[in-house]
């Protein structure tokens, strides 16, 4: 009954077929175990490490504050904030470009959204705000009221192949059952808490992955094209969700399947 309610709301016979309510529970007992030991010790911890480090001697605090227009104390608060408005870029920008803005500032090479060092030092700075709730406000301006309704709209938005669209699998009527064994997460609860657990380390992918790429990797997964890291479609979507677990506590890195 179940699975036949899903496929109703559903209305995708090629989604439909991928369902299995039967199918066993995503992580055996060996996974069980590694996930438990990996919580006690998670591997990107030293890919944060590295990040801190690659900030420090490339950025620092205080020129970082100075881009952001605030002061070295408030900087947890506001980095819990992301993505925002930031006044010297004009428009609303995620963690990682801020940091593109300050290296730009310093007169440094700008590293790629999806290198490495940027990965690791946006990890980094995102964990100095831990344990601070996540408060991106989508009413601050006029900027972010745009993108949050943008990011719904690509939220929701029938893409691709199948005709899929991130709500086809992560709607309220939805999450809780299962898609080939995983089960459909709510991005927004405080249990998944996506945007306030990414970066996180992945261990089907044994890497530290970011909140970016793993959305980018649903895209993938779900015949959607892709959006680029950066675009403002992306950082839309990143508003959107993010907003959608707004409250929830950070936790860099964290912990996933
Ligand atoms: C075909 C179904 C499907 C579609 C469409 C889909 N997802 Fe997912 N998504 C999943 C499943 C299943 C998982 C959990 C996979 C796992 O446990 O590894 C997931 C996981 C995620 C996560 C990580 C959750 C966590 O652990 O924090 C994010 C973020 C996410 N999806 C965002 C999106 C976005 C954004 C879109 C639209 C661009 C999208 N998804 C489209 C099925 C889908």
């Amino acid at each position: 009954m179940r699975k036949l309610s899903i496929c109703a709301a559903l209305f995708s016979l090629a989604l439909c077929s991928m369902l299995n309510a039967d199918e066993q529970l995503s992580m055996n007992a060996a996974d069980k175990a590694m996930y438990a030991e990996m919580l006690e010790n998670n591997p990107a911890a030293m890919d944060v490490a590295e990040g801190e480090e690659l900030f420090n001697s490339l950025i620092g605090q205080e020129a970082y504050a100075k881009v952001l227009g605030v002061s070295v104390k408030d900087l947890p608060k506001t980095i819990a904030g992301f993505p925002r408005l930031v006044k010297a870029a004009g428009k609303v920008v995620t963690l990682s470009q801020s940091l593109q803005m300050a290296m730009a500032d310093r007169g440094q090479k700008v590293p790629k959204l999806e290198s490495k060092e940027m990965v690791k030092m946006t990890a980094y700075v995102k964990s100095l705000a831990n344990d601070l709730k996540t408060n991106i406000d989508v009413k601050a301006n006029k900027q972010m009221e745009e993108m949050v309704v943008m990011g719904k709209r690509i939220f929701e938005e029938r893409r691709g192949g199948r005709g899929l669209s991130c709500n086809s699998c992560h709607s309220a009527d939805i999450i809780g059952s299962r898609l080939r064994m995983q089960e459909l997460p709510d991005l927004g609860s405080p249990v998944t808490a996506s945007a306030s657990t990414w970066h996180a380390y992945r261990m089907t992918q044994s890497a530290m992955v970011s909140f970016d790429k793993r959305m980018q990797q649903c895209m993938k997964n779900a015949l959607l094209a892709e959006l680029p890291l950066g675009s403002k479609e992306m950082v839309a979507l990143e508003v959107y969700v993010t907003n959608m677990g707004k409250g929830n506590t950070i936790q860099i890195p964290g912990l996933k399947r």
